[in-house]
């Protein structure tokens, strides 16, 4: 992959900090007083206009501009950059009043209405002139606008509903089957179409998976996904490239939603590849007591489909959200942890979903950085501090995160696993991804994600925690990394099917048997709430839910074996000597403290170190051209001591540290040295 270099919001020499900004929801005086708030923030990039086609463009082809040249203005004249959007994310009203067609219509036939945000048939001529043609006007009038420093196209794309299921997107699905197959032979062959009489003789008949009696063909749907992802992605290319001529220099970028739980359509890997620079969205997952794992996994698959290169955090809270269950806020310190914890792992910033908190609409009850509660607020006293530090860390920008190990993770492979029937629910991609991340979070380790195609002979540890979806290059990549060395450790229920759905041809797992030097001869999954026992040579028991298999060893050994349960006698956890590398295989699902064992294990053997900090010490190392920059985050609720390699200076107290840095409970500390 080739990746530029980070291009920096134009302009912006400082970190990144600050938050969407709407003054279209308040009148003109209140901006004033935003603007001044938001140098006693410390706040240096907003992102404005996100929301704003409607009162651009009040009728089509009758632009009021006005509003937004003051306030570009009034940012510039307070040394604020601005971070500006396409409004494309939500048509004007008078948009659907022409085409009603553009709302997208769901697979069981019902049409979205208007009076949301993101009803989108991406696939929509009608849309997709509509939103070339604000864009352009965009780009002509604030391309030279000495305050902005970054566009922002769209919102998210791929929530809140990416698919459409009209017959203009099925219209556009067949010209995409055609590009992908040449011929309706080809189709019928990788969708398995002899399979419950389903082949085409005409491509008309050719329907997205809409509403079926029981299971669609899963070809289908995997290909479904893969449209979609490719639809959208066209959608801002389109933008993209519009912006990139007639407003050159200025980086464009889109918030991704790269957490698991946020978004699950869009293939982020083919995303990174196309803007210049990698921005996420992240939002705590509010009653998980350890959120700070889920930051942190998103951080880094963020900055991984970033190429390793910096991202930007374009949006978190500062608080509460208010569309979980139950909204709690965010512990006394939190909101500064969790920045810095993006700031650790790759990000040049930490910007906020919102300023300040509407008093109208949908998301009222949401946290912002001047909360509904004003400058006398807990909230507030926080962000200005947070701006502060956030101040004291420029010299970090472009230094690059240092990584212990890589993590496979294959969109695709999510889709295909979690398509209906398979042989048991219980075994979710999602789960075992974040699982195997924990245990690697526990143990300290700092890791990149990884396609499974994707060259990976600088780690010495490579984890595939869910690739039911394996191609035949992936599986060519993965012995040549164990020829090579490596040391591989693959979860269970990977390995199964090609890229059409199709299982390998002979026993499990046809694609990667000879790197794992064994066959499975059934899976045999567990009732709801049974646990199996796993015993290895003078090893303390493992435990293992949902899910085990019958493993016959061809060249691997033995390492655990299941004592008890459907597989009972048979091998569990096996490690197979490949060229000069090792190739180990868990076959059950493990549960947390079985899978942290195997890690440590197989890391072990990897040559990495073995990290004895305290529990609930993030300890992230950045490297630039200034220095060696060590994040230590607390997060727990006792003082933890970090030995340190060498003296330094700790930046956010301009303390000198040497040989032990105490990191009060809650807070961060951030050494050069
Ligand atoms: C994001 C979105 C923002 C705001 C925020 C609330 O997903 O981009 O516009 O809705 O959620 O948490």
């Amino acid at each position: 992959m080739d990746h530029p270099r980070y291009p920096r919001p134009l302009g912006l020499d400082p970190l990144a900090y600050g938050g969407d900004y709407n003054p279209e929801q308040w009148p003109e005086e209140v901006w004033a007083e935003d603007v001044r708030l938001m140098r006693e923030a410390g706040v240096t990039m907003v992102s404005v206009g996100i929301f704003s086609w409607a009162l651009l463009e009040p009728e089509r082809g009758q632009y009021e501009f006005g509003w937004l040249d003051r306030l570009l203005d009034l940012l510039h004249a307070h040394g604020i950059r601005a971070d500006l959007a396409t409004p494309t994310v939500v048509p004007p009203a008078w948009f659907y009043r022409d085409h009603p067609d553009a709302l997208p219509v769901t697979r069981e036939g019902t049409r979205y209405a208007f009076g949301s945000r993101g009803a989108i048939c991406h696939s929509s001529p009608a849309y997709q002139h509509a939103a070339a043609t604000i864009t352009e006007q965009l780009a002509r009038r604030y391309g030279t606008h000495p305050a902005v420093a970054l566009w922002h196209v769209h919102n998210e794309y791929g929530v809140p509903v990416s698919d459409c299921y009209c017959d203009e997107s099925a219209a556009h699905f067949r010209r995409w089957l055609g590009e992908r197959y040449g011929t309706l032979k080809e189709l019928n062959s990788a969708w398995g179409t002899a399979f419950w009489g389903q082949r085409y003789t005409r491509w008309d008949d050719i329907q997205p998976p809409r509403l079926t009696p029981t299971a669609g063909n899963p070809a289908q749907q995997l290909d479904y996904a893969r449209f979609t992802n490719d639809a959208v992605l066209a959608n801002f290319k389109r933008e993209r490239d519009l912006l990139h001529r007639l407003a050159p220099g200025i980086p464009v970028t889109t918030n991704f939603m790269t957490a698991l739980s946020q978004c699950q359509s869009m293939d982020y890997w083919a995303w990174g590849r196309e803007v210049d620079l990698v921005a996420n969205d992240h939002y705590l997952v509010a009653e998980d007591p350890r959120s700070q794992i889920n930051l942190a996994m998103a951080a880094d698959l963020t900055r991984s489909v970033a190429g390793g290169r910096p991202w930007l955090l374009l949006e978190h809270s500062t608080g509460a959200v208010n569309w979980q269950p139950r909204n709690l806020v965010k512990r006394p310190g939190e909101l500064a942890r969790n920045s810095l914890a993006h700031v650790a792992r790759g990000s040049e910033g930490a910007m906020f979903f919102q300023w300040r908190a509407s008093r109208s609409g949908a998301e009222k009850f949401h946290s912002a950085m001047l909360p509904h509660a004003g400058t006398s607020s807990r909230i507030w006293r926080e962000v200005v501090a947070l701006g502060q530090e956030l101040g004291k860390l420029a010299e970090i920008r472009d230094s690059l995160v240092q990584t212990d190990a890589a993590m496979l993770w294959d969109w695709e492979s999510w889709w295909a696993q979690r398509l209906e029937w398979r042989p048991s629910v219980d075994l979710d991609a999602r789960e075992r991804a974040e699982a195997w991340y924990t245990a690697s979070w526990d143990a300290h380790l700092t890791v990149d994600f990884a396609h499974p195609e994707a060259e990976l002979s600088r780690y010495p540890l490579v984890v595939a925690p869910a690739l039911y979806l394996t191609t035949e290059a992936a599986a060519r990549n993965l012995r040549q990394y164990v020829e090579n060395g490596g040391t591989l450790v693959v979860s269970c229920f990977s390995g199964i099917v090609d890229e059409h759905d199709t299982v390998h041809p002979g026993p499990h797992p046809g694609a990667l048997r000879e790197v794992l030097g064994l066959t499975v001869e059934e899976f045999a999954p567990l009732r709801a709430g049974a646990a199996v026992r796993l015993e290895g040579d003078g090893q303390p028991p493992l435990r293992a839910e949902a899910w085990t298999e019958f493993v016959r060893p061809e060249g691997a050994e033995t390492l655990w074996h299941y004592a008890d349960g459907p597989t009972a006698g048979g091998p569990a956890v096996t490690r197979h000597a490949l060229g000069s590398g090792r190739a180990w295989y868990v076959s059950a699902r493990l549960d947390g403290d079985g899978l942290a064992r195997v890690l440590r294990a197989a890391a072990a053997e990897a040559g990495l170190p073995e990290r004895r900090l305290p529990h609930d010490l993030e300890v992230v190392e950045r490297v630039g051209e200034h220095g060696r920059y060590l994040f230590a985050v607390n997060h727990g609720a006792a003082a933890a001591d970090l030995p340190l390699a060498g003296p330094g200076t700790e930046l956010l107290t301009g303390a000198d540290v040497r040989d032990v840095l105490a990191v009060p409970a809650g807070e961060t500390r951030v050494v050069r040295y």
